[in-house]
């Protein structure tokens, strides 16, 4: 039997007090709805269905990348009305599985239990099963009523509850799975009639019950997987909830992390192992660490790919850059995008790189901006050395060769080429091209004026 997953997305989330639909709001660097949307994936299914509402064009347009159905609930009429929305495009002979697009932790695992629960619960052709959750606090939930025999007959709604139902500790996380034609038919006939003036889908239960069904109930192996997202301190809670359990992993596999609550992933990382992350290093996007790469504190790094041993010195950021083996960067350096530093490189402090391959060995320790450049082998860069790449209309490029010297201060006027073996004065500015072996200097000669007498005050 094939599985049709439906994920409720339409609400505004007035209480994140944003211009933003919640479901585009992000945890761990990837919406909320990229969360749900990639577990749900990981089941088999036929197609996941979206229904979305308030900033349609929006959520559209920044997931469009995301291969589901977008059905539109044109007005937010309940939880019972926003799944009759997507039905139509359903089989009757699917299951269909309700998530929601606020709830990013839920598990494939748990997932799989409440399927398998739905196909174990039949009654003629109908299946159900319900994801329950017993909590200390339950209060906002629908709750779970059951019979003499702890058979599940229906859910009530906070708002709907008696004092005595509202002690009910077992609730409703949202999420269940149902057969397709079965739904269908229940759905048509929900009414309105309550405190919220909506459209329950929590009422199907009731009607599935009377038509002589048993509901199976499944509860999440942890209670973070059912929390919904309402406000942004809720976000941030389940945001430190999930670093941690990514540095966690990491940890077992073979990372150190000096303060596993001091270090975020936004991304992809694969690494290998021994390698060591000091505090509040950020990591994001899709990133590939080799084995023995040390980064130090405060260090952003973004898109990248670190070869091995790789030393990274504190308060550096690097952003869409490959770099080689034993290469040593920062402290407080910046490698920006396109870069591409070979073994062996030394990047210093206050050093800017952009758009550059640097060869083997090269070494830039200090206060340089290197831009739209290609270095060879070899070669010194002096303290305060700039490429000026810009003329205010066009990006030219700087070439030097293997094995060049260049001292302090240098400024070279792009494009520019300097070949190998060459030697460069410091305080030179570079207009022209410098041939093998040659030095280039371009000073004003120093003049002295003896006995100078310095103004006074
Ligand atoms: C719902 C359940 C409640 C459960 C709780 C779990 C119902 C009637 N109640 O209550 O039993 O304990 O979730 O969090 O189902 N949505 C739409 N369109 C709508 C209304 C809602 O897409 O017209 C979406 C929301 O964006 C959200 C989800 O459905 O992702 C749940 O809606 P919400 O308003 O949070 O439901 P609750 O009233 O909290
Ligand atoms: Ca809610």
């Amino acid at each position: 039997m094939s599985l049709s997953i439906i994920i409720l997305a339409a609400g505004q989330g007035t209480r994140m007090y944003s211009d933003k639909p919640k479901v585009l709001h992000q945890l761990a660097g990837k919406s909320l709805l990229e969360h749900v949307h990639h577990t749900a994936s990981m089941l088999e299914t036929r197609g996941i269905h979206v229904v979305y509402g308030y900033g349609g064009d929006q959520l559209i347009e920044d997931l469009s990348h995301l291969a589901v159905d977008w059905v539109e609930q044109n007005e937010q009429l309940g939880t019972g009305h926003a799944v009759k929305q997507a039905l139509p495009n359903i089989p009757d002979k699917d299951l269909v599985l309700v998530l929601y697009g606020d709830v990013p932790l839920i598990t494939v695992d748990t997932l799989n239990e409440l399927v398998r629960a739905a196909e174990a619960s039949v009654t003629g052709e109908s299946k159900f099963s319900l994801l329950t959750s017993f909590v200390d606090d339950p209060g906002g939930y629908g709750r779970i009523i059951r019979n003499d025999v702890e058979e599940v007959i229906r859910i009530v709604e906070e708002k709907d509850a008696t004092n005595d139902e509202k002690k009910i500790c077992e609730i409703n996380t949202g999420m269940m799975v149902v057969n397709g034609k079965a739904l269908k038919q229940w759905v048509e006939k929900l009414e309105s009639d309550n405190a919220q003036n909506e459209y329950y889908l929590t009422d199907v239960i009731d009607m599935a019950v009377k038509e002589g069904l048993k509901i199976n109930t499944v509860q999440p192996h942890s209670v973070v997987e059912i929390r919904g997202v309402n406000d942004r301190a809720q976000l941030s809670e389940l945001e430190r909830y999930y670093q941690l359990i990514q540095a966690h992993q990491l940890m077992r596999r073979g990372v150190t992390i000096m303060d596993p609550v001091r270090f975020d992933l936004r991304g992809e990382l694969e690494i290998d192992s021994d390698c060591s992350f000091d505090i509040n290093v950020i990591l994001e996007g899709r990133l590939k660490i080799g084995r023995g790469v040390h980064i130090g504190a405060n260090c952003i790094i973004k898109d990248s790919v670190i070869d091995d041993d790789v030393e990274i010195l504190p308060n550096s950021v690097i952003d869409n850059a490959v770099i080689g083996k034993s290469c040593r960067i920062g402290p407080f350096a910046r490698i920006r995008p396109e870069s591409v530093l070979n073994e062996n490189v030394h990047v210093g402090n206050f050093v800017e790189i952009k758009k550059s391959i640097i060869g083997n060995r090269s070494k830039i320790n200090h206060l340089s901006y290197i831009g739209d450049s290609e270095i060879g082998i070899e070669t010194n860069i002096g303290a305060g050395t700039i490429t000026c790449n810009y003329d205010g209309a066009k990006k030219h490029k700087t070439i030097i060769g293997d094995n060049v010297f260049i001292g302090s201060d240098v400024q070279f006027v792009a494009p520019v080429s300097v070949s190998s073996g060459a030697t460069i004065a410091a305080g030179t500015t570079i207009t022209k091209d410098v041939a093998e072996n040659e030095l280039a200097i371009s000073r004003t000669p120093q003049k002295s004026v003896p006995d100078w007498r310095r103004p006074k005050k």
